[in-house]
């Protein structure tokens, strides 16, 4: 017994250690930080011949690992001297951004590609600190300063970083970075997606320095029990992190507070602040905060609302609200692949206000920064999706621990955001006994994390007590989420758009209701007569069929049809028609609108 105790924590220790990552700099947007964008050398890899001996050993688990470890970016030592691979010879890839849509040949790679960055530093004061900080690294990465390992992160879609203080040089610094994106049984998301596998440095690289004791993270929202209250807590990181005072400033409000970090260097605080302007839709009014210790200050926009539920209605600072949503992908609709710049995101939320949205669900996994922080500051609210999509391996205690990972890395991220209402915990995932305590544990986990905004996934369904004309949430997990949701494609791939009006709902929650994805595939451009699959018209008539079917549901709460624009998938491959894309978008990939477009937006103009 004692035996299986043990190895059952031993193996626990492995798996956390994969995801031990140093923990994170909050804001690092608004940090002192050098960009490390632009070109970086890069070396293919599908065999990580640069990771792996010929023994399939680990070199940067060697002592003296030989000069065909990649990470050192050895040089020969004479014209004798035996080193296979040259750094400075290679092509380049542009960081950030995927390497499928940079280079040709990469178009469907999946495996290991290197990159090389070289760049001199020299800290700003002697006692100042040093950090890599990567937005986004598609999917799991392993990172070398000065030929020394720093460490590794799994998961595509949410930021990680590592200190360097000690590795730094004045000159010719180089990091770095294998990315692996091979999809895995046991990942997160696991092998099948209907998304394409953009793998690499997708979003931005940069050093952030700090002082010796850095404000690492903070927490300060509205008091989701007292609206005259601010609440939260600071962290420091460091030598003096303890009995350190911490000044936390909001000018407009007329607070100056003065606090003293514990032993651990944390303090918590609650401060009565009146006369706030609340964050809402009208006016997403955001606050200056200022976080200050002795040795720095950093500075935060941050907007102070609530949002709750009560009985089948979502509330904004407790007044109803319906959510006039769309779904979007992070694809750029300015140039191909991953998008990741704020011109991406200001084009995306520009065109979901176009339509009409409040609301925008950011599918099916964190989307960068700036769309968050935009979407802050232009009154839209936000549902964020962890990478928990269909198939998972429920029963992996790594495949857990890594989605636990990415979950809390995205919160951390994100927790002071207050455009994001909703944690989504999954997406359209089989109902299993393993697969709702996995949930569940999330979830848990979540409202301990983050006690100030709703959970929710996109939940199964199912006829009504064997009734095919009456559908209903067949999914124990909608006991455990605040907001009730789910995807339903009556018309595309359930019967014909005339078939939703035979259907009705019957939710039995009392709880509010959000339909997370409807929708039709069409070509732009292509029309003929509204049964005719893939024209215009036929998605135009699934909109106007199935936004009359949902408007039956008293709960309903919200909406956000499938999808903003056509995006990349490798399971779409209808030659003339998908060609590698899923054409369910409201928006060409070339950014023209359908007709369905102007369903939807006619939709939400007469929604009060
Ligand atoms: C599913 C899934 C989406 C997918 C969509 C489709 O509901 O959630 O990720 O793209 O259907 O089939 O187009």
């Amino acid at each position: 017994m004692l035996k299986n105790v043990l190895s059952g924590l031993i193996f626990l220790a492995l798996v956390s250690s994969a995801f031990a990552q140093e923990p994170l700099l909050i804001n690092a947007y608004n940090r002192n930080t050098t960009s490390l964008n632009g070109y970086w050398k890069y070396i293919v890899d599908p065999y990580e011949n640069g990771y792996y001996n010929y023994r399939y050993e680990p070199f940067d688990q060697q002592k003296n690992p030989s000069k065909g470890a990649y990470f050192l970016n050895s040089k020969p030592d004479g014209p004798s001297d035996l080193v296979e691979y040259n750094f400075e010879k290679m092509d380049s890839l542009l960081v950030p951004g995927d390497w499928n849509t940079q280079k040709e040949r990469l178009f469907y790679y999946e495996g290991t590609v290197w990159y090389k960055k070289e760049f001199d530093y020299a800290l700003s004061k002697e006692s100042n600190r040093a950090f890599v900080y990567f937005e986004a690294s598609n999917y799991k990465t392993e990172v070398y300063f000065n030929g020394k390992k720093l460490g590794s992160h799994v998961g595509g879609f949410t930021p990680f970083n590592f200190e360097v203080t000690h590795l730094l040089k004045k000159k010719n610094n180089f990091l770095v970075v294998k990315v692996d994106n091979k999809r895995v049984k046991e990942g997160v998301p696991t092998l099948n997606t209907d998304w394409w596998n953009y793998g690499g440095l997708t979003r931005d690289v940069k050093i952030i320095e700090t002082s010796e004791s850095v404000i690492q993270d903070y927490f300060v929202q509205l008091d989701p029990k007292n609206k005259n209250n601010i609440k939260g807590y600071v962290s420091l990181n460091g030598q003096k992190k303890a009995f350190a005072d911490v000044e936390i400033s909001i000018p407009k409000l007329k607070i100056k507070q003065k606090l003293k970090t514990d032993n651990s260097g944390t303090v918590a605080f609650e401060i009565v602040a009146k006369n706030m302007t609340y964050w809402s839709l009208e006016n997403p009014f955001l606050y200056e905060v200022s976080i200050a210790t002795k040795a720095e200050k950093i500075t935060d926009t941050i907007g102070f609302r609530q949002i709750s539920t009560k009985g089948s209605k979502i509330l904004l600072n407790d007044v109803p609200i319906f959510l006039k949503g769309i779904s979007v992908h992070e694809e750029s609709p300015i140039r191909d692949g991953r998008g990741a710049s704020e011109e991406d995101a200001k084009k995306l939320l520009q065109w979901a206000r176009e339509l009409g949205c409040n609301y925008v669900r950011l599918a099916h996994y964190p989307h960068n920064e700036h769309m968050v922080r935009l979407a802050d500051k232009m009154g839209i609210l936000v549902w964020e999706e962890n990478p928990v999509y269909w198939t998972i391996s429920w029963k992996n205690e790594g495949t857990y621990e890594n989605a636990k990972n990415q979950l809390s890395e995205v919160i951390d991220r994100d927790k002071n955001r207050a455009s994001v209402i909703i944690w989504s915990m999954a997406n359209e995932t089989p109902t299993s006994k393993a697969r709702n305590t996995f949930l569940t544990n999330l979830a848990n986990f979540t409202k301990r994390k983050d006690p100030t905004r709703l959970i929710s996934a996109a939940l199964e369904q199912r006829d009504y007590k064997g009734n095919k004309f009456i559908r209903t949430i067949d999914d124990p997990f909608a006991d455990v989420v605040d907001v009730l949701s789910f995807n339903q494609y009556i018309g595309w791939y359930d019967g014909l758009p005339e078939k939703a009006a035979k259907i009705n709902w019957k939710i039995e929650q009392n709880k509010p209701v959000i339909i997370s994805e409807f929708g039709a595939g069409a070509k732009y451009g292509l029309h003929g007569n509204k049964y005719t699959r893939w024209t215009e018209e036929y998605q135009e008539y699934l909109y106007i069929e199935t936004l009359k079917m949902l408007s039956r549901i008293d709960q309903l709460q919200g909406l956000s049809p499938w999808i903003l624009v056509d995006f990349r998938s490798p399971r779409r491959v209808l030659p003339e028609i998908q060609d590698t894309w899923n054409r369910k978008g409201l928006i060409s990939e070339d950014g023209k609108k359908k007709k369905a477009f102007f369903v939807l937006k006619n939709f939400y103009e007469k929604k009060e």
